[in-house]
């Protein structure tokens, strides 16, 4: 089987990559490198014994994603996680992002479509927004987003329920991913944010092993039993699986419907707060942190309903949030150890 995974020297692309290799899956990765690092090719490597074939190419040039269908004419699917996804920055640089994220799915749905070559499109909790029912189903209402970032995902589900409807023969799973956090068991792979990283996790690692002095939690009088906001953190490895089981669904099976949507989390949400004192209990490390200004923009409570990829799927996460956390610790430490 010959699998095309787009951003797939990134956090989430490189560790699903992994799993492909392992399961003997021919994998095209595709990258254009904005927010990847080479070296992971290597990684994957020295993890798996198969270095799969590279293509750095920007999904924004219509022409390069051509040649390279023309390149690969036998595809079995695809796995789409190329984009830009920092809610902030696309506060700030919104056209990039509408260019980057819908220009660059708009320009790999045309061959998809046209071969009628499976889609796993990586979408996120932030289409749901704040949540009013919780858990969170599949059938929750989607909000207006709060940002350019959130919006792309929801547009791009959107224009892929489309292509499904409009071609018969073209089938996707669209998968909303909850928090994914931690790094592959070796530590050879994980979350290598850029510049100062906004997700908790990465930030409190840093902190922990002296680059960041202090972690800030944001809010600590929201209606939450600790005052502190609640997300539900899924271990990369668990949130990798998903795909590997999403992609026998989508080969094995005519999919009905042709567009189907699931949510990708452990069904337990945890606080800033619970969190800090898992990675404490697991690591053995003291977290410094300040209660801080609640940041703006933030949902105060999302943890998903998971029963659907269960059924579906026959997927449910496996590790502990003390797992994850004690993975994402492990992969810090060496980050310095080989830059
Ligand atoms: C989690 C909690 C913060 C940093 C975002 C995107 C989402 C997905 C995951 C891409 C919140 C608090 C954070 C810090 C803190 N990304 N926090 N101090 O905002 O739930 O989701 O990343 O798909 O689409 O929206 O994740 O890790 O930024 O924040 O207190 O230094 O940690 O307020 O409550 P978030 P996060």
């Amino acid at each position: 089987m010959k699998i095309l995974v787009t951003g797939g020297l990134g956090y989430i692309g490189s560790h699903v990559s992994v799993l492909l290799l392992e399961k003997g899956v021919d994998v095209i990765i595709l990258d254009n490198l904005d927010n990847a690092r080479i070296e992971v090719l290597d990684r994957i490597e020295a993890i798996t014994g198969k270095r799969p074939i590279f293509e750095q190419v920007d999904l924004k040039d219509q022409n390069l994603v051509k040649a390279l269908f023309a390149t690969y004419p036998d595809l079995d699917g695809c796995i789409h996680f190329a984009a830009h996804k920092a809610v902030g920055e696309s506060l700030k640089q919104p056209l990039r992002y509408y260019e980057n994220n819908i220009g660059g799915l708009i320009h790999i749905l045309k061959p998809l479509t046209r071969q009628g070559i499976p889609l796993i499109f990586s979408s996120s909790c932030t289409v749901y927004g704040q949540a009013q029912e919780l858990p969170i189903t599949e059938e929750t209402p989607l909000k207006p987003s709060s940002s350019p970032y959130g919006f792309t995902k929801q547009m791009g589900e959107q224009i892929i329920q489309d292509s499904c409807i409009a071609n018969p023969n073209f089938r996707a799973i669209l998968l909303r991913y909850f928090n994914p956090v931690g790094a592959h068991p070796t530590a050879q792979i994980g979350e290598y944010p850029q510049g100062i990283p906004q997700n908790l996790v990465p930030f409190l690692t840093q902190t922990v092993i002296g680059k960041r002095p202090i972690l800030k939690v944001f809010g600590s009088d929201y209606d939450t039993p600790d005052g502190t906001c609640i997300r539900d953190y899924i271990h990369v490895m668990d949130l990798a699986q998903a795909h590997i089981e999403s992609l026998n669904h989508l080969i094995s099976s005519s999919q009905s419907p042709s567009c189907e949507i699931f949510n990708v989390g452990t069904g337990t949400g945890a606080s800033v707060l619970e969190l800090i004192q898992a990675f404490e209990d697991a690591t053995g490390e003291k977290v410094p942190y300040t209660l801080s200004a609640p940041r703006a923009g933030d949902t105060v409570v999302a943890f998903a309903d998971v029963t659907k990829i269960e059924r579906k799927l026959g997927w449910k996460a496996q590790y502990t949030l003390h797992e994850a956390l004690k993975s994402a610790w492990d992969w810090e430490k060496q980050i310095d150890k080989n830059p």
